[in-house]
């Protein structure tokens, strides 16, 4: 019997791993394991960009294996499987929480395991409790259980060692939690149901305040350095080598690009290190930049006194005062905090302070509608393949589950802010009526693009 959606993932994802394979070897990296408790250079994006052909295997492997899921599950165990799933947070926080991760990865032999009993004895815990909680981590992927309640590190849980990227992206930020269950009530109950304000979202609900997101966070020390680390490794560090390799920087005409709000100012270093030949300028809020100074002053003492960096503060939503073909201006991961109002106000200032030679680079999520339909123009790389130009593969458009990152994004914005994640007909709504036009747009091996924008000059003539 013909089993026509079975078949074509499965020869899909038979094709992807294929591709994973050759790319791997081409690219002389040593195989994938679950059993190492070393990290495999695949595994920090901030320090290893693969090449395009591995980035495309991996995403359509993963893409398969999650429509795959989709078809064979059954409802009830994918509804049970998305209940459960805070319950794996919840897991791996305790692990960082107690220290076993870090003396997990300080044991002599670390591939060996760990008895359950000693780690409960080690941290005074009950291991009627660990042994459930490593095991929830076991089915998820983190560690392994070398023998029945012993449990080892494996590559992928190294990232949770301290100092290491996956730390800083899983703190616990109290109240996070209420404000998930707020929203179907926000949503569907609430005075504010229809808002569309920065200001009247599930966030003011939960948190029982009415400030905005950024402001309360300001106001609040605790969760400021944590929120300020996690933003580093979300928004920055993961995709600053893949923008820095994959955006045409010797093309851009004008010598300063001014980064707005750009935090700790990790990105215009990067750019700086590969071309010295353009300044740069760090713009923040007040308080930030005091932090961004005392970084930049450490890390490039010279080009703040030679004047190639500067940090200033800007509120983004006043005029912007570098005006004219001199400069060009990122916008990386601004955007999406915003609704299409103070988007719309945001980008204008910038675009009034454009010279013609001036570009804006928007470095944002695309939100591509996941319809069905065969991924063609993402993985247009395996289409120089001439065994991929007859591959049958109805992926959706955005590749599925592949692209949980972007609605789970998306998500957050929505709740903290009334931002989101924006599609290509909306970011072109956006740029137009901000006077701009949308020149290209970069795909990154990255979540993120580029979205280059310049004057419109057609709207002149
Ligand atoms: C998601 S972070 C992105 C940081 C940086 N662009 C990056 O990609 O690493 C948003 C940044 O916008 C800044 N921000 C928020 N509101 C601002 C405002 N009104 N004026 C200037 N910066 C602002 C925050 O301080 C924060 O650094």
């Amino acid at each position: 019997m013909a089993h026509a959606e079975l078949d074509r993932l499965q020869a899909c994802l038979n094709f992807a791993l294929d591709k994973l394979r050759k790319e791997l070897d081409n690219s002389q990296l040593p195989p994938l394991s679950q059993l190492s408790s070393v990290e495999h250079p695949l595994d920090d994006p901030t320090t290893y960009l693969p090449s395009t052909g591995l980035f495309e295997a991996r995403r359509l492997s993963l893409a398969c294996l999650g429509e795959l899921k989709n078809l064979i599950q059954s409802p009830l165990d994918k509804c049970m499987d998305e209940r459960f799933t805070a319950y794996g947070v919840a897991c791996t926080d305790t692990l960082i929480k107690t220290g076993i991760i870090d003396y997990l990865s300080d044991v002599p032999n670390p591939s060996q395991g760990v008895p359950a009993a000693e780690l409960a004895s080690k941290f005074e815990l009950d291991s009627q409790k660990l042994v459930p909680i490593l095991r929830c981590c076991a089915a998820n992927g983190w560690v392994r259980e070398t023998r029945d309640s012993s449990f080892a590190l494996n590559r992928c849980s190294r990232t949770f060692i301290e100092g290491h990227a996956g730390r800083r992206l899983n703190f616990f930020m109290p109240g996070f939690v209420t404000m998930i269950e707020t929203i179907p009530y926000w949503v569907a109950e609430s005075e504010w149901k229809l808002s569309r304000s920065p200001e009247q979202t599930a966030f003011q609900i939960a948190f029982k305040t009415p400030l905005l997101a950024f402001s309360w966070i300001m106001e609040n020390p605790e969760v400021l350095i944590p929120i300020a680390n996690h933003l580093k490794s979300v928004a920055g560090d993961m995709s600053t080598p893949s923008i820095v390799a994959d955006y045409p920087w010797e093309q851009l005409e004008t010598p300063v690009i001014v980064d707005c709000g750009g935090g700790e100012g990790g990105l215009v270093s990067a750019i700086l290190d590969a071309h010295p030949s353009f300044r740069a300028i760090v713009q923040d809020m007040e308080n930030v930049v005091a932090l961004t100074s005392s970084i930049m002053e450490e890390r490039r003492p010279r080009d703040i006194e030679n004047g190639v960096l500067k940090v200033e503060a800007h509120d983004l939503f006043q005029p912007q005062a570098w005006i004219g073909n001199e400069y060009s201006f990122i916008l990386r991961h601004i955007m999406h905090d915003w609704p299409d109002k103070e988007a719309a106000t945001i980008l204008g200032h910038v675009a009034r302070a454009l010279g013609p030679k001036s570009k804006i680079l928007i470095i944002d999520m695309v939100a591509v509608p996941n319809v069905n339909a065969t991924a063609t123009t993402s993985f247009e790389s395996f289409l120089l393949d001439s065994d991929a130009k007859r591959l049958d593969c109805t992926i959706p458009s955005h590749f599925g589950s592949a692209s949980k990152i972007v609605s789970g994004s998306s998500m957050h914005m929505l709740t903290m802010i009334n931002g989101c994640e924006r599609s290509l007909r909306e970011w072109e709504a956006l740029v137009r009526a901000c006077g701009l036009r949308i020149m290209n747009v970069y795909p990154l091996r990255a979540h993120t693009s580029i979205i280059e924008c310049a004057l419109d000059t057609r709207a002149l003539l």
